[in-house]
C-alpha cells in the first residue's frame, strides 16, 4: 500500500536515538488513549528490544509511534500504534503502519492485535483477519475482548 504522504510539518524517524525519548511523555499518551498498562521504564525496555520504531514529532513534541516486533526475518508483529487523539484523522496511523509494514517484504508471517473497534482501520488498508490465529489470553478481559466464544 501506499504510504500517506508526508505533512512538512512534522518529522518523521524511523529507529530515532531512544535514549533521548520521553519516556514519561510516551506514558501520558497511552494514558490519554486510555492504554493505562504501561510503565516508562518497561516501555522504553520494550521499544529497545524491538525491530523497528518509528516516531512522528510536532517540533519537539511527541504526536504519533508505532513499533515492529521481530525476529529480522521470518516473523514479526506491528504493535502500540498510537496517534495522539489531538493529530488523529490526518493520515499518521495509516503512516506509521505502511511505513513499518513496507520494511517487512519477504517476512513468512506479519501480524498484530487489534484493539477493539480498530478492525476498519486495518482493514481500509487490506490487513486480513487470520482465521488461524491462537492466543493464550493473559486474563479475562483479554479472554473477553480478543477471543472466538467457545
Ligand atoms: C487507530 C489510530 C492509530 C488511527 O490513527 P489516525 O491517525 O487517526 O488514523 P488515520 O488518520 O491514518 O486513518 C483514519 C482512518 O482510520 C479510521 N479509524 C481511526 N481510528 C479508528 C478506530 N479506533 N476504529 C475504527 N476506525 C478508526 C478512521 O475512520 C479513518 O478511516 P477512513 O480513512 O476510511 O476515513 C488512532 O485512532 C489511535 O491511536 N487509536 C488508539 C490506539 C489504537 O487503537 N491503536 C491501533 C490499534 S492496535
Amino acid at each position: 500500500m501506499n504510504i500517506p504522504q508526508e505533512n512538512p510539518q512534522y518529522t518523521y524517524i524511523v529507529n530515532p536515538d531512544l535514549s533521548k525519548i520521553d519516556w514519561d511523555y510516551v506514558i501520558s499518551l497511552f494514558y490519554k488513549i486510555e492504554w493505562k498498562h504501561r510503565k516508562a521504564e518497561e516501555i522504553a525496555a520494550a521499544f529497545k528490544n524491538s525491530t523497528t520504531t518509528l516516531f512522528i514529532f510536532d517540533n519537539d513534541r511527541i504526536i504519533a509511534f508505532g513499533r515492529v516486533v521481530g525476529d529480522g526475518r521470518y516473523y514479526a508483529m506491528l504493535a502500540d500504534i498510537v496517534v495522539d487523539p489531538d493529530y488523529q484523522q490526518q493520515g499518521l496511523g495509516k503512516y506509521l503502519v505502511t511505513t513499518l509494514n513496507n520494511q517487512l517484504e519477504n517476512y513468512h508471517f506479519v501480524n498484530l492485535s487489534v484493539a477493539p473497534g480498530a478492525d476498519h482501520f486495518y482493514k481500509s488498508m487490506g490487513w486480513k483477519k487470520q482465521t488461524t490465529a491462537f492466543i493464550w489470553p493473559q486474563g479475562p478481559k483479554q479472554l473477553r475482548q480478543h477471543c472466538e466464544a467457545e
